[in-house]
């Protein structure tokens, strides 16, 4: 294995569960020999200096006092975390859950010691992955990350790499700072942005549209009490030049339906006009393993991450922004073209500095 990026995480929910079983997944399939451009579920096998497998969780923090002390393989299957358990023969890790940084009545608590951990870990990326709407936690790990210069990968709609004091101080320091909030690999927002895409290109006009989301777990509690942040970023994630906004609802958590466990079911429905004004209607229903869905692009986010940051480029790279759901600059036109281009450029620094 080439010299593995080193993982350090905040928050060990589904995401990380998912996430570290899909890794030792993917490391079973290649050492029993699977052709690499055909492993399902990967949209790029390597990223710079990384292969799907060459990644080692370095250091954990999260709150919860029953997975805080354990190994990172045995923290994953703490309840209320409802990823499966793939069964796969993960081995012992060192990495152990240490107490994260606690939110007081004024402040936080516990940030220094955070800080410290992570410096001591030498991690590359810190992946920041706690319940949504915690603006205060997300600040207090990105002031750890800085201090331990540490890159930082926000999976949250809270606003890091949209704070324009951040990404001028990760900048400053030659670290990576991708966000905010995972656009997720086949999640409703991209299924969404892709019929409104066809709707405006093929020159129909929207007359409403709703898409309203449904699962089991943790996430869809958490966002029934704290789902603002969420709907604001669900709508970046879809508004663009030609779309009336008001006309476009979102519910990020439309209840808790626990036997549905960590899969998630949407419900999207679009109604416009066609030729002499005549109605045209879609419904349509996705159903997906929720943190699969966010696994499956954080494993690019933290390599365009820690690739960039080792070519010493800084702040938000531009890579990332199809990734997202509220990149810094909002979405472009042509962000798949530019994704590439840049990808191309990050694997062209990497070869070279092989040769
Ligand atoms: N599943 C997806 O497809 C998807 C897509 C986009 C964004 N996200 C976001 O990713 C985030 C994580 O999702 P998840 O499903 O893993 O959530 P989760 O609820 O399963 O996990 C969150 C973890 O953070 C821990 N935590 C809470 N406060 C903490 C603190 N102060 N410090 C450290 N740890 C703390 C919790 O104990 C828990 O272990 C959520 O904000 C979610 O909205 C997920």
């Amino acid at each position: 294995m080439a010299k593995p990026l080193r993982l350090a995480v905040a928050g060990v929910g589904n995401n990380i569960s998912a996430l570290l079983q899909g890794i030792y997944y993917y490391r079973t399939l290649i050492a029993d020999g699977a052709d690499t451009n055909k492993l399902p579920g990967i949209r790029h096998f390597k990223i710079g200096d990384f292969a799907i497998g060459d990644i080692e969780l370095v250091a954990a923090f999260d709150v919860q006092p029953e997975k805080i002390g354990l190994p990172i393989e045995k923290a994953i299957f703490c309840a209320p975390n409802n990823y499966p358990n793939l069964g796969l023969d993960i081995p012992h890790s060192t990495t152990i859950v240490h107490n994260g940084v606690h939110l007081a009545d004024k402040g936080v608590m516990g940030q220094a010691g955070v800080a410290t951990e992570l410096r001591q870990s030498e991690a590359d990326v810190l992946l920041y992955s706690l319940p949504t709407g915690l603006q205060r936690a997300a600040d207090a790990y990105a002031e750890c990350a800085l201090e331990a210069g540490v890159s930082f990968v926000n999976c949250t709609p809270e606003a890091v790499a949209r704070n324009p004091e951040h990404l001028q101080r990760f900048e400053e320091r030659g670290l990576s700072l991708i966000g905010d909030d995972l656009a997720s690999h086949m999640g409703t927002s991209m299924l969404h942005r892709a019929i409104l895409d066809l709707l405006i290109n093929r020159g129909l006009t929207l007359e409403n549209t709703y898409q309203l989301n449904l699962g089991g777990n943790e996430d869809f509690r958490n966002l029934q009490n704290r789902g603002e942040s969420k709907t604001v970023s669900k709508r970046n994630a879809l508004a663009r030049t030609g779309l009336d906004m008001n006309r476009v609802h979102v519910i990020p958590s439309a209840g808790v339906v626990p036997h549905l466990q960590d899969r998630k079911v949407a419900y999207l429905n679009v109604i416009g006009r066609g030729w002499a004004n005549m109605p045209i209607s879609i419904d349509l229903k996705l159903e997906v393993q929720d943190s699969s869905n966010a696994a499956g692009v954080i494993i690019d986010l933290i390599r365009i991450a820690a690739s960039a940051r080792r070519r010493g480029l800084a702040g938000f790279n531009a890579a990332a922004a199809s990734f997202l759901k509220s990149p810094p600059h909002g979405h472009l036109a042509d962000e798949q073209e530019r994704e590439l281009a840049e990808l191309r450029r990050l694997n062209a620094a990497c070869a070279q500095e092989l040769v």
